[in-house]
């Protein structure tokens, strides 16, 4: 497995749900290649690769059309459609009237896709998915509060061990209201390991922490990493939750988009909704930022990371989880190679 190869077999978050409008279609570079998302008039929404496969014109400058009753895309070149739940041909409108060849033996590549709480995911691989979609245990109602998208340079898996690494937080996120100034302080963190990763189970968040004693009563805080590249943050006190949820979906060659969403369930935090905006917006500026500054090095020299204590442990077991899932198929399946561990930092 090269370092900046991307895993099969999972999902990566494709869109938001209100980016695809009943009857329009996008178009999104995903993976390295153009992919055309859609949603058909009945709400459905698709995903098929935006190219056409008569003369590679791009799908999603067509027209979302129906065909026998099917919803299809139109090419824009030469009309060829192909359905959206297939990504099968259904009409080639330049054959003549005794031309007895089979449209539906063409086909453009359609993703498969999984839709909920206002997010789209993106199964990566060939054939039925070989891991169920994320369920990020929301009620079904549930839709993002803030969120913010950037677009960081640099290799794929740094920016995922961005989401691990818990060193470079005082350094390189210093707003007033999460802790700057605060000293520094031993932490000690249990890890566990989950089905497709690993997780911090639910503990008093630290007390150098201001933004949680906004939250009141007694929070617990619960940490989860999950592969490909899932992070996710449960902030229970009382009935209150609060889901923090950052994921990254490798997009042009040597860019990755980062999404992070926030989901919460009791009204009084609404009446913040800008501010927890405009603080979710700098905290995932300031990670594409210091990506995008580290990968204009690592575009122009041959580095080998150094892994060094325990705060740098996460990241190895990021590694480690991707290696053992890319093997899964000499190894006879995936399992977890991460046992529970106790890791300390200062931070
Ligand atoms: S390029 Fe699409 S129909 Fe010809
Ligand atoms: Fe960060």
């Amino acid at each position: 497995m090269s370092a900046s190869e991307i895993l099969d077999g999972l999902w990566y978050l494709a869109a938001l749900s209100n980016e695809l409008k009943p009857g329009a279609m996008l178009r999104r570079v995903l993976f390295g290649g153009p992919v055309v998302f859609g949603r058909t008039k009945a709400g459905e929404v698709f995903a098929l690769r935006d190219v056409c496969p008569h003369r590679a014109a791009p799908l999603s400058a067509g027209r979302l059309c129906e065909i026998g009753g099917e919803s299809a895309v139109e090419c824009p070149y030469h009309a060829w459609a192909f359905r959206t739940t297939d990504g099968k041909c259904a009409a080639i409108p330049a054959l003549h009237s005794e031309e007895k060849r089979d449209p539906s033996t063409i086909a453009t590549k359609r993703y498969g896709l999984h839709e909920a709480n206002g997010l789209v995911w993106i199964y990566h691989g060939e054939g039925m998915p070989e891991t169920p979609p994320p369920d990020i245990g929301l009620a079904a109602g549930c839709r993002p509060k803030t969120v913010t998208i950037v677009e960081a340079k640099g290799p794929f898996d740094e920016a995922v061990i961005g989401l691990v690494d818990p060193a470079h937080t005082p350094t390189v996120h210093k707003q007033w209201w999460w802790r700057e100034g605060a000293p520094r302080r031993d932490k000690t963190k249990n890890y566990e390991p989950t089905p497709l990763g690993m997780k911090i189970p639910a503990h008093a968040p630290s007390s150098n922490t201001r933004i949680y004693k906004f939250i009141g009563g007694a929070p617990t805080t619960e940490i989860e990493f999950r592969l490909p590249s899932l992070r996710l943050e449960h902030i229970r006190s009382g009935k209150r939750r609060i889901l923090g949820l950052t994921t990254m979906s490798p997009t042009e060659p040597g860019t990755t988009r980062i999404v992070h969403v926030i989901f919460w369930d009791f009204a009084l935090l609404d009446l913040i909704m800008p501010i927890a905006q405009s603080m979710a917006d700098d905290f995932l500026a300031q990670d594409g930022a210091i990506l995008t500054l580290q990968n204009d090095n690592l575009s122009r020299i041959d580095h080998r990371p150094l892994y060094f204590g325990d705060a740098d442990e996460p990241a190895k077991w990021y590694l480690k989880l991707k290696r053992a899932f890319a093997q899964r198929k000499e190894n006879g399946g995936f399992t977890n190679p991460l046992s529970p561990a106790e890791l300390r930092w200062r931070t």
